[in-house]
């Protein structure tokens, strides 16, 4: 059995992670998304804008300039753009031509999150953008933020997080444990309207050392792992455990261990990526050290698996073609793609019709 090219296309008409508020600080900062270099800037009235980090003028880079009261300054020549790529001055002259107009991109700031839209302006639609409450409250669930580049396919590290059973042999030093637990577990994986989730118990479990840093189980614990992946560069995780006995499948709204994972996978180049996430923890609120052994337990394994994924996407370039097989431990993450491949289908076809 083979399958498609691992090198999966843009999906354009959606919304992806641009960048963390964080990212932002100085209130300029350049990202390439798409292969296309994007410049957000944070204008004096506090709104984030994205546009085409190239100047109309001479092609200068952008975000090497500043942020004036009104606009984006380029750093050659001055001429400034407002938040909709237009052009609002030219030192020295009074017209401003029609054509001094740079592209740009709805962008969204909401819940710690910066999202743009990389397609068609007017498809835009805000309310397709996922709510993720944890990011609402510090104190409530704190977390922390991170960005890893990797140097494959976006779709890869969707792969990777809807695949379980390399826990064992990637995270063999860190949290992997018995490689045959991972891929004799029991897993379900059921299709969602915008892709698809895959859940995983582990019932009368020991909890494992990082749940104990936070919460002092006194026996055994049932733990769960729940991934969905949301069309087409999110994978939201919710992991966690209980005390047995305290039914935990019928409700997991309890007190215990909760830890909620923002994924974040946005496409730089065909085999490029940034990966953003977010690591949140519900309980040890009062003593920050918790949210920090967290986070520091966590990284390691991303690590892990960008290394894994880089020399991945090098051998997969040599020869883009050359057939992968499927093995059973795939399911989850070909309904992943199966759902993407939907997408990107339904996509072009909405492309060609509108060209006719
Ligand atoms: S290149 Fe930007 S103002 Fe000249
Ligand atoms: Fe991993």
């Amino acid at each position: 059995m083979t399958r498609e090219s691992a090198n999966a296309p843009f999906l354009r008409n959606a919304w992806y992670v641009g960048a963390w508020p964080e990212e932002l600080a100085s209130g300029l900062f350049g990202r390439t998304i798409m292969n296309e270099p994007i410049a957000f800037f944070r204008d004096a009235g506090g709104q984030v804008n994205a546009v085409e980090d190239r100047c109309c003028h001479r092609g200068a880079a952008l975000t090497d300039g500043k942020v004036i009261e009104t606009g984006l300054q380029c750093g050659y020549h001055g001429l400034v753009f407002n938040g909709k790529g237009k052009c609002v001055e030219i030192p020295g002259q009074d017209a401003i031509p029609p054509m001094a107009q740079i592209k740009y991109y709805p962008v969204v700031e909401r819940q710690g999150f910066i999202w743009i839209w990389m397609g068609d302006p007017a498809r835009a639609d805000e309310s397709q953008i996922i709510d993720w409450k944890f990011h609402d409250d510090q104190k409530v669930y704190p977390h922390r933020k991170a960005v890893l580049p990797i140097k494959a396919n976006y779709l890869m590290m969707i792969d990777n997080l809807m695949d379980l059973t390399h826990l064992g042999y990637v995270h063999s030093k860190t949290i992997g444990g018995n490689p045959l637990s991972h891929v004799s577990a029991k897993m379900d994986v059921t299709r969602t309207e915008h892709g698809c989730k895959l859940v995983r118990w582990m019932l009368d479990a020991l909890p494992p050392p990082t749940y104990l840093k936070g919460v002092p189980f006194a026996g055994k614990v049932d733990r769960w792992q729940e991934f969905e992946y949301v069309l087409p560069g999110s994978v939201l995780q919710w992991s966690g455990a209980l005390d047995v006995g305290k039914g935990a499948q019928q409700n997991r709204d309890q007190h215990g261990v909760h830890l909620r994972l923002y994924h974040a996978i946005t496409p730089e180049t065909e085999n490029s990526s940034h990966y953003l996430f977010s690591v949140g923890a519900s309980f040890g609120q009062d003593d920050p050290a918790v949210i920090e052994t967290i986070f520091n337990d966590t990284y390691p394994t991303f690590i892990e698996d960008v290394e894994i994924m880089n020399n991945q996407q090098a051998r997969i370039d040599l020869d883009p073609g050359k057939p992968l097989i499927n093995i059973k431990a795939d399911n989850a993450l070909h309904h992943a793609r199966r759902a993407f491949n939907a997408a990107y289908e339904a996509e072009q076809q909405a492309m060609r019709q509108a060209a006719e």
